[in-house]
C-alpha cells in the first residue's frame, strides 16, 4: 500500500519565517526518505501563478492553484510543504476541504512589528513609502487562523524549536512517531 502524504500549509505574514521553517522541515523529511515538494509563494508566483497580483481574487486564485497541486502530490504520497501568506481564512478553509484529513494548517506567527523590523526583502519599507500597494499587514488584511493545527511563535522560539514542533505534530498525525521524530 502506498504511504500517505501530507500537506503542511504554512501561513503568516511576509518575513514571519514560513520559507525558512518549511525548508528545514523539508530537509529533515528528505533525510528520513520521504518524498518532499516545497511550494513557496515567491517561487510559485514566478511560474504557476505569474499572471496573478495581490487583490483578494488573485490571492484566492493563487491559493486555490497551490492547493490543487498540493492535493495531487499529497494523494501520491508526497509531503507537500506550502509557504504562502494565504491571508484569507475562507481560501485556506477551501483548500483544507479539497485536501482532506492530511491537511495541517501551521500558523507562523510573528507580530507585524517584528516582521517589519527584520524586513528581509526590504518590502515593508517600500510598502510604508507607498511604493508597493496592498501589502499584507500594512494596507491589506491578514486573517489569522482561529484554530490552526499548530502555531509557531517565531518571535519567541528558535527556528529549531519551531521545526521540532512541526515534526512532532507530523509524527503524531502520521502515527509513525519513531520514524519521524527528531533525535
Ligand atoms: S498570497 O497572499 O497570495 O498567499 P504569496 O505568499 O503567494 O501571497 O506571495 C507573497 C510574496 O510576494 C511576499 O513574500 C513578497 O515577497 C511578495 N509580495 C509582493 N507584493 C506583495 C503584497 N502586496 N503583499 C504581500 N506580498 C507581496
Amino acid at each position: 500500500m502506498q504511504e500517505q502524504g501530507f500537506t503542511l500549509w504554512f501561513t503568516g505574514l511576509s518575513g514571519a519565517g514560513k520559507t525558512t521553517i518549511s525548508q528545514r522541515v523539508g530537509e529533515h523529511l528528505r533525510q528520513q526518505g520521504k518524498k518532499v515538494e516545497i511550494l513557496d509563494g515567491d517561487i510559485v508566483r514566478q511560474h504557476l501563478t505569474r499572471d496573478l497580483g495581490f487583490s483578494k481574487a488573485d490571492r484566492d486564485e493563487n491559493i486555490y492553484r497551490i492547493g490543487f497541486v498540493a492535493h495531487l502530490l499529497c494523494r501520491n504520497g508526497v509531503y507537500v510543504l506550502v509557504a504562502a501568506i494565504s491571508p484569507y481564512a475562507d481560501a485556506r478553509q477551501k483548500v483544507r476541504e479539497m485536501i482532506g484529513r492530511n491537511f495541517l494548517e501551521i500558523y507562523v506567527n510573528s507580530p507585524l512589528a517584528v516582521c517589519e523590523a527584520r524586513d528581509v526583502k526590504g518590502l515593508y519599507k517600500k510598502a510604508r513609502a507607498g511604493e508597493i500597494k496592498h501589502f499584507t499587514g500594512i494596507d491589506d488584511p491578514y486573517e489569522p487562523p482561529t484554530n490552526p493545527d499548530l502555531e509557531c511563535r517565531t518571535d519567541r522560539e528558535t527556528i529549531e524549536e519551531s521545526v521540532r514542533k512541526v515534526l512532532q505534530l507530523l509524527a503524531l498525525r502520521a502515527g509513525q512517531k519513531h520514524e519521524i521524530l527528531l533525535r
